[in-house]
């Protein structure tokens, strides 16, 4: 069962070698392999560092970037072999440095510990996630303003409780979305600053008797800041945490629309069509076209909500400063960071494949008095307090509801039993377009209020991408 304890780059200290079965429990190379570029990258910079501060030869320093590049070429032609016994990506690329280099490769990891080299990569890792995310959400959002600009005129209703509230217009819900994804995108701005900070330089936890130069470090893989702490900066994960939850309320907002894609595909509603490359069929009810792609949006937000808990829960209560426990934070982040771009990609390929049947949204909106409101601010006009419009509209709902009418169909008679201030031009009122129109107030639904959100927006997302 015993491995030669020899084959360890840690196996200075062992007799025996390790199980087996030790090995498949405490491996991560099955999952952090993903990090290779990342690890690689680290380890150019540092081996520079090495070279300049004159810990290592320049030469040592060539053969160890020419053995690193060489590697690099291997596991991107998919001919490197990632070996179990050498538990995560570190070990397997240095140990293969050093199989391919001899003793140059035994000096890379000079003034350097797996726990910093691992804060390091996952810091790399988490930065680009980041701006993959961030790109994805400016592609959506710019779909979105795009579609919400040819309905800034379509009517439809605006729901609170699920119930018929207010007419809005197509676009102004839509651009609702594009409000959240902006918050989003800033979300991840902030979580970048943060993650954007140079671990190595670390090593174990203490830092190191060498003279080490973290600023060209931090240089050379772009890192604004510095873990000014070597204890912080191995037991640091904060910034993991914070790409989840920023990802987890991405997929809060991205589950909201995809459960109204969901409810406007329904006969029931038949606001929308979407086009079949994005629908799937029932193996036995041969009707069926169904929303999988929201559906599946909705399930995945749950797969990156019990992300954040796994991780929240392994970093609960650790004691500085590197424990192994922390080896298991990888597997939510892949997760999650597969989760968030796939689902963002999908929503707006699906999003751009969605027919909206404007004629039935409107005449949906005409129904159902939602136009109340509207009727009590002309009451407002004509000088009546608030409150008492509120209850002559009420009066004027249930006799609507009792003689089955709509607003707009009551006689001036009719109306002015409830009200003398109420005149002809109160049919302007009562009328879909013209209600709509007269919500100019800031950040209203009027056309051209949305107009004027559109521009905005547009010159944000043109502005604002990196
Ligand atoms: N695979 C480890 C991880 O992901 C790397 C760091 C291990 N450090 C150690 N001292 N065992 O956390």
């Amino acid at each position: 069962m015993d491995n030669p304890a020899g084959k360890k780059l840690w196996g200075g200290r062992f007799t025996q070698g390790v199980a087996k079965s030790v090995e498949a429990y405490t491996e991560s190379i099955s999952f952090d392999w993903r990090l290779w570029q990342f690890d690689i990258e680290g380890s150019k910079a540092h081996a520079k560092m090495l070279a300049k501060q004159q810990i290592i030869t320049d030469s040592d320093a060539s053969a160890i970037l020419k053995g690193l590049d060489e590697i690099a070429g291997e596991i991107r032609a998919g001919s490197f072999v990632f070996r179990q016994e050498l538990e995560d990506v570190h070990m397997n690329v240095e140990s293969a440095l050093i199989d391919r280099i001899g003793d140059p490769g035994r000096k890379l990891h000079t003034a350097r510990s797996r726990n910093d080299q691992v804060a390091l990569d996952v810091r790399l890792y988490v930065r680009a996630g980041i701006k993959e995310v961030q790109r994805l959400i400016r592609e959506f959002q710019r779909t979105l303003v795009s579609v919400a600009e040819e309905n800034v005129h379509c009517i439809m209703p605006g729901y609170t409780h699920m119930q018929r509230a207010q007419p809005v217009t197509l676009a102004h819900h839509l651009l609702a979305y594009v409000e959240m994804l902006a918050r989003d995108y800033e979300r991840f701005d902030d979580a970048y600053k943060r993650a954007d900070s140079l671990p190595l330089g670390a090593c174990a936890l203490a830092g190191t008797t060498l003279a080490v130069d973290r600023d060209f470090v931090a240089d050379t893989l772009g890192f604004s800041r510095m873990c000014e702490n070597s204890m912080d900066a191995v037991s640091d994960r904060d910034f993991v945490i914070e790409f989840i939850s920023n990802s987890s309320i991405v997929m809060m907002h991205l589950s909201r629309m995809a459960e109204e894609i969901v409810l406007w595909a329904t006969k029931e509603f038949a606001f929308i069509e979407i086009s079949d490359a994005y629908t799937t069929g029932s193996s036995i009810m041969p009707q069926k076209k169904n929303p999988d792609i929201a559906e599946l949006l909705r399930g995945k937000t749950a797969r990156v909500y019990g992300s954040l808990m796994s991780i929240l829960t392994l970093m609960k209560a650790l004691p500085l400063t590197y424990n192994r426990d922390m080896q298991e934070d990888k597997l939510p982040m892949f997760d999650t960071a597969d989760t968030v771009t796939a689902s963002l990609f999908m929503i707006n390929e699906m999003f751009q494949a969605i027919a909206f049947d404007v004629k039935r949204m409107y005449e949906t909106a005409s129904g159902g008095f939602a136009l109340a409101t509207d009727l009590a601010e002309y009451l407002v006009n004509k000088g009546v307090p608030f409150r008492s419009a509120h209850e002559i509209t009420g009066r004027c709902v249930r006799y609507c509801i009792e003689n089955k009418k709509e607003l707009h169909e009551l006689t001036l008679e009719e109306f002015k039993t409830f009200s003398g201030v109420i005149e002809a031009d109160v049919y302007v009122f009562v009328q879909l377009e013209k209600s709509v129109e007269l919500k100019s107030s800031r950040g209203g639904t009027s056309p051209d209020e949305v107009a004027r959100q559109i521009a905005r927006l547009k010159e944000d997302l043109s502005v604002r991408l990196y």
